[in-house]
């Protein structure tokens, strides 16, 4: 394990150096990136003035404390993602298990029969109860019984109906519905391709003509947009590359121009992750596009290249935490996009998925750890394809790789597709 001593990056001549120059064109853009800058700025200096030997925090006890109370109660401003309340379960339940924080049995135990409510009676999970099923929260609920990991949260998926519901939204051209009757992009390619490698229920046809399509959405930035022909963006490129390492197909990417793409989106002053060209930094995209450095080091690696480093990704980690420790903390706990705004679960989780991606290289077999600050600073480390502690992940594969695929039924009738 390698503690960072060498001085914070940002406190040297090298960061101000960095700062955005605006040739004295202004523009909206220009002029909000220079408020975010001075922003920072103000942070850093802040932080300098109050701390001789520069070791930023993780606030653990805080941020264990808002999570905790998440999974409880949620206050009036959560009203707005009443139909996404199984992200809720998984943003909290990944950062607790970030954290090495275990959830009690009889809260586990409840969020599974929340979850089980959530299920609709057509397959797949809404974003409520009595809500219409949708792929998005049918991702995150899978997800988060994965985390919990126990028989009772592996029985609440029905499987069979879970392929029909695939099958339900599944277009001719390779593409996926959110939902029925809803719209199409590669986030659903990726939570039908998560949910289905990790449950085991990928028959033969389910994936027919999908690694095209996600191809197809890779456009001339060397990124993916939503769907073909779009601009690139960090959460679409996310999605697509992780569902084309499930269908082992990610060689059908430009992988070299995707890492053009995905370094050059990490912010020179902020250190920090923006989502797409010419915009501003965002917490949440240390995982959406830091987790993208993993993917394509394993991708590269099979490819044969040997210019790989042994030690570290292709992208500043030490940056990177610098940003989300000194920048994305709230002192009362929580994690947040950028100085000035508040913080939210969504946040908190992606934020420290980031954290645990910038500070563990490698895999099982090859593991180094860079981690800024104090040793108890380290997170768990993520598995970047699901987004969940690669333990889990092992788990759930064991434990629905004793089951059969099941088999792919008429939509309409729900009996069996007999030639
Ligand atoms: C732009 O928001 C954001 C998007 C267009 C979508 C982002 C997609 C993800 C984060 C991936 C979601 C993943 C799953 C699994 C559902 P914006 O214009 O507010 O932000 P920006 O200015 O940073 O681009
Ligand atoms: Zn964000």
């Amino acid at each position: 394990m390698e503690d960072v001593l060498s001085p914070l990056r940002c406190f040297g001549e090298y960061h101000n150096s960095e700062s955005f120059k605006d040739d004295n064109v202004k523009t909206v853009t220009s002029v909000e990136q220079k408020k975010v800058e001075d922003s920072i700025q103000e942070v850093l200096s802040a932080y300098q003035q109050n701390h001789k030997l520069p070791q930023p925090a993780l606030l653990r006890e805080q941020h264990y404390v808002y999570l905790k109370r998440g999974l409880r109660y949620l206050s009036d401003s959560y009203e707005c993602l009443d139909a996404s309340r199984p992200w809720l379960c998984y943003w909290i339940l990944h950062s607790l298990e970030l954290l090495d924080e275990p959830v009690p049995a009889s809260i586990s135990s409840d969020v599974c029969t929340f979850l089980a409510r959530c299920q609709s009676p057509t397959g797949g999970f809404a974003g409520g109860p009595g809500q219409q099923a949708h792929l998005a929260p049918t991702y995150a609920a899978v997800s988060a019984l994965c985390i919990i990991g126990t028989e009772e949260a592996y029985n609440v998926i029905d499987r069979q109906k879970l392929l029909d519901f695939l099958y339900s939204v599944k277009q001719p051209d390779g593409s996926f519905l959110m939902h029925v009757g809803g719209e199409v992009d590669v986030r659903s390619v990726y939570c039908a391709a998560s949910v289905a490698s990790l449950t085991h229920i990928i028959s033969p046809t389910l994936f027919e003509e999908t690694p095209g399509w996600i191809a197809r959405c890779q456009n001339w930035e060397g990124g993916l947009g939503g769907v073909p022909g779009l601009e690139a963006h960090g959460g679409y490129t996310f999605c697509g590359m992780a569902a084309m390492v499930i269908l082992g197909k990610e060689h059908m990417l430009n992988l070299k121009s995707l890492l053009r793409w995905v370094v050059c989106r990490q912010m020179r002053f902020e250190g920090g992750f923006q989502g797409r060209c010419n915009k501003l930094v965002d917490g949440c995209y240390s995982f959406w596009q830091a987790g993208l450095l993993p993917l394509l080091h394993r991708a590269l690696y099979t490819e044969g290249d040997s210019t790989l480093s042994q030690r570290s990704w292709m992208f500043e980690q030490q940056a990177l935490q610098e940003y989300i420790l000194l920048c994305c903390q709230n002192p009362a706990g929580g994690l947040l996009d950028k100085p000035g705004k508040s913080r939210d679960f969504y946040h908190t989780c992606y934020c420290l998925s980031g954290l645990a991606i910038a500070q563990h290289f490698g895999s099982r077999d090859l593991h180094h750890e860079l981690i800024l600050g104090k040793d108890e600073n380290r997170l768990v480390p993520t598995h970047p394809v699901y987004n969940i502690c690669p333990e889990k992940v092992a788990q759930a594969l064991k434990h629905f790789h004793q089951l059969s695929v099941p088999v792919q039924r008429e939509p309409a009738t729900g009996t069996l597709n007999l030639p």
